[in-house]
């Protein structure tokens, strides 16, 4: 069953066409970071603005990279329609509804977040073997509006273990990066400057550690406000490179990369989960990487990373989330009056409004 999907619903147009869920033949993002780095973070009219002009050409693209030549060559069309930004939202839907209309395909809505999660079913690569994934399963969805732990006891049932109580992780990268002048996205700026401190030259604070009410739970605000006033203390020049500098930035990726990986152990054991699968923009980050590698060996797991480009927003994702939708759902296929949803947990109905 060959998919072409549509995603919008943050800074990233993107379109793919991807076949069984697995087999990606195009995957086109049209990245809106130059534009938004200028501001420090997303600007969502602008980021709207900017997939009403790209959309077009990255649907095209997708169809034309996958040596198609036409929508009516693909059995299916797939949107994301949260949660998200619902002006952004809204372009990626509407060309989806259009397409729709157009060629007669069935269309499917898909939760970004679902997304994140089946980019783990991806071939990595062509050539590639497609990933053995074994149940039950512990995932972590970290990214920039997101941190949700999530047991997968089998294929297409998802359980929220817990979520974050504050800001997502990547919105933590986001903002702490911002606080030490290291540009946007903060993610990638703040593993850069990490390679050239040294994490124990700080003592951070572990959130939530003695909290058994949120076992699960995250909680990050409280480590950006800590990085605030060491910066302050540190009389650091936002606008300077300076070493410490440096080991802010590995001390605050150390204490991350802990704190998430602390907590996915925690629910492998508890759950006996034989695989464990890290998914979203900041499961891109090497520490965070290295440390699963290493708690996968120590409790004889299995781990699951998409590689770098499958990791952060992209439209394969949604293509295989749609195909597993399919099959466990055939019937279900959405109507044009498809609507956006800002707030949908993985595991409820979506939140409109
Ligand atoms: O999944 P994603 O592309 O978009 C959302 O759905 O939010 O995630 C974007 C987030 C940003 O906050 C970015 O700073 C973070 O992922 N990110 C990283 C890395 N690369 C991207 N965080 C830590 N280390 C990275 N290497
Ligand atoms: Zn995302």
């Amino acid at each position: 069953m060959r998919i072409l999907a549509i995603e919008t619903s943050c800074d990233e147009t993107a379109a793919a066409v991807v076949v069984d869920g697995r087999r990606i033949l195009s995957n086109v993002v049209a990245s809106q970071m130059e534009l938004h780095a200028r501001f420090g973070g997303i600007f969502p009219e602008m980021a709207s603005r900017q997939h009403v002009l790209c959309i077009d050409g990255v649907v095209r693209q997708a169809l034309e990279l996958a040596g198609l030549k036409s929508v009516s060559q693909v059995h299916a069309l797939a949107v994301t329609c949260g949660p998200g930004l619902v002006g952004s939202l809204m372009v990626g839907v509407n060309m989806a509804k259009g397409l729709c209309l157009a060629s007669g395909l069935p269309l499917w809505g898909v939760n970004h977040l679902a997304g994140h999660v089946y980019s783990l079913w991806l071939q990595p690569s062509p050539g590639e073997p497609v990933p053995d994934i074994r149940f039950p399963l512990v995932i972590l969805i970290a990214s920039g509006g997101h941190t949700d732990l999530v047991l997968m006891p089998t294929l297409g049932q998802f359980h929220l273990l817990g979520s974050t109580l504050d800001d997502a992780a990547g919105e933590a990268f986001d903002k702490v990066a911002r606080i030490l002048g290291l540009g946007f996205p903060g993610g990638p700026a703040i593993q850069k400057a990490a390679a050239q401190g040294q994490a124990n030259r700080h003592e951070l604070p572990y959130p939530l550690q003695h909290d058994t009410a949120h076992r699960f739970d995250f909680s990050f605000s409280g480590l950006k406000t800590f990085m605030l006033h060491e910066a302050q203390r540190a009389g650091l020049d936002p606008a300077a490179a300076d070493p410490v500098t440096c080991d802010l930035a590995a001390a605050f990726q150390d204490r991350v990369a802990g704190v998430l990986m602390d907590r996915v152990a925690d629910a492998m054991q508890t759950y006996n989960a034989v695989g464990v699968g890290l998914c979203g923009g900041v499961s891109a980050n090497r520490q965070l990487r290295q440390e699963a590698t290493r708690r996968c060996q120590e409790l004889g797991a299995t781990l699951h990373v998409p590689p770098i480009h499958l990791c952060t927003d992209n439209a394969a994702m949604i293509g295989a989330a749609a195909y597993f939708q399919a099959q466990s759902a055939p019937s279900h296929i959405e109507g044009l009056d498809l609507d956006v949803h800002a707030r949908w947990p993985l595991d409820a109905t979506p939140v409109t409004g």
